[in-house]
């Protein structure tokens, strides 16, 4: 199967393959291969937290021209997959010289399809583009087109917890992905202090307790397949929730703006995770650290580019409340802003590249000590 990912998440999805008990497991570019039975299948869409989509590969052939496209996607015996009355959608990625559109190879693959079914019963299977109950994968890369079943249908970001927004959120996979980059694991107090919707929290918590990424996911999209098999599925979820554990550290959310507060705050509860995440309106900035311990602090400042902040001031502000009032803390952000990062007045001792969407971010550390008021400073 493939695993697709976000750019840099490729080890890190590696690892929480190899943890789940993948076989063979190899990176590539946004992508990890690994093999795997049905029941597995269902597990890493339930439990992986940095995967986008899974695919399974059905078929693999060279691909020369339009003819070889229409014979090759022929031999594949799609009654196993569909029927006259189910319903399907194709999605292509191409790079080759020999398409360069990926809408001709989706109409061409289309009609190999219907035309099977035809000669078969004089009948075919419709296209739909929203709910199909089977969506089918064709990726031309070259010469070599590989042919899959995509096994999760919406995209795994989709965990079901969040409600319609109009906050700006962070992907729940990028959101995951930082937090595990970071090496976030549960073993002390843990702080978002702008924690809009609060997406990086329920990420937290969820790795924190162990608890499967999409347990309150909707649908995945085998569940329309013609093996689907519901007891299997079941037992997966079952074995995974076996290994939740119990947290000792707390999770606190702020946000200035109380509409965020009370988002956050339905957000978690559609988690179920409000025993383990507190929230509350506050101004980062006026804020000082609760927390006897160490603390954690990883989150998504505003970038700047539709808020109406003088980032300068926002980004020094930053800076100056992780030296004055945040010590003993490892404080982690994401900015798309790599001039605002100036404004810090304190040298990350991390900076690692990733995207936020269309836009290159960096995920940033700052280390601040105990009682020192220069540490690391510039
Ligand atoms: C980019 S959004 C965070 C989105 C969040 N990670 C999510 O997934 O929904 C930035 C948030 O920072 C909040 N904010 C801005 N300045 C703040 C401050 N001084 N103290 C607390 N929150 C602040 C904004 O209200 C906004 O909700």
């Amino acid at each position: 199967m493939i695993a697709k990912t976000l750019f840099g998440f490729e080890e890190i999805l590696a690892q929480e393959l190899r943890n789940l008990g993948a076989q063979k497991v190899e990176t590539g570019v946004r992508m990890v291969s690994f093999y795997g039975d049905k029941g597995f299948m269902y597990k890493a869409n339930i439990a992986l937290r940095t995967a986008l989509k899974i695919l399974k590969p059905i078929k693999e052939f060279r691909v020369f021209n339009e003819q070889s496209l229409y014979k090759g996607i022929q031999s594949i015996d799609w009654t196993d997959f569909l029927s006259n009355n189910k319903t399907f959608v194709i999605d292509t990625t191409v790079n080759s010289d020999i398409f360069n559109h990926s809408q001709f190879v989706a109409l061409k693959a289309k009609d190999a399809i219907v035309d099977q079914f035809r000669e078969l019963t004089g009948q075919r299977p419709n296209i739909d583009k929203d709910f199909p109950d089977l969506r089918i994968n064709i990726h031309i890369q070259k010469e070599n087109c590989s042919v899959s079943l995509d096994t999760s249908g919406n995209s795994l970001h989709h965990r079901g917890y969040r409600t319609a927004t109009n906050i700006a959120p962070i992907n729940e996979v990028l959101a995951a992905g930082m937090l595990l980059l970071s090496g976030w694991d549960g073993q002390c107090d843990f702080l978002d202090p702008m924690c809009g919707s609060g997406t990086i929290l329920a990420e937290a918590a969820m790795i924190a307790c162990n608890i499967p990424a999409n347990i309150n996911r909707k649908e995945f999209a085998f569940e329309k397949w013609n093996d689907w098999d519901n007891d299997l599925f079941d037992k997966v979820t079952d074995s995974l929730l076996k290994k939740t554990r119990d947290f000792h550290y707390t999770i606190t959310g702020y946000d200035k703006a109380p509409s965020a507060v009370a988002k956050a705050k339905d957000n978690i509860k559609n988690a179920n995770l409000d025993e383990y995440i507190n929230i509350s309106q506050e101004n980062f900035f006026t804020t000082k650290k609760q927390t006897e311990g160490k603390l954690f602090m990883l989150f998504n400042p505003p970038y700047g580019e539709r808020l109406d902040i003088d980032l300068e001031r926002f980004y020094r502000e930053i800076g100056d409340t992780f030296k004055q009032n945040y010590p003993n803390t490892d404080a982690w952000f994401i900015t798309a802003n790599l001039e605002a990062l100036k404004f810090v007045g304190l040298r990350p001792s991390r900076k690692i590249k990733l995207f936020n969407g269309k836009l290159e971010a960096r995920l940033v550390k700052y280390e601040i000590y105990e009682g020192s008021k220069k540490g690391k400073y510039m």
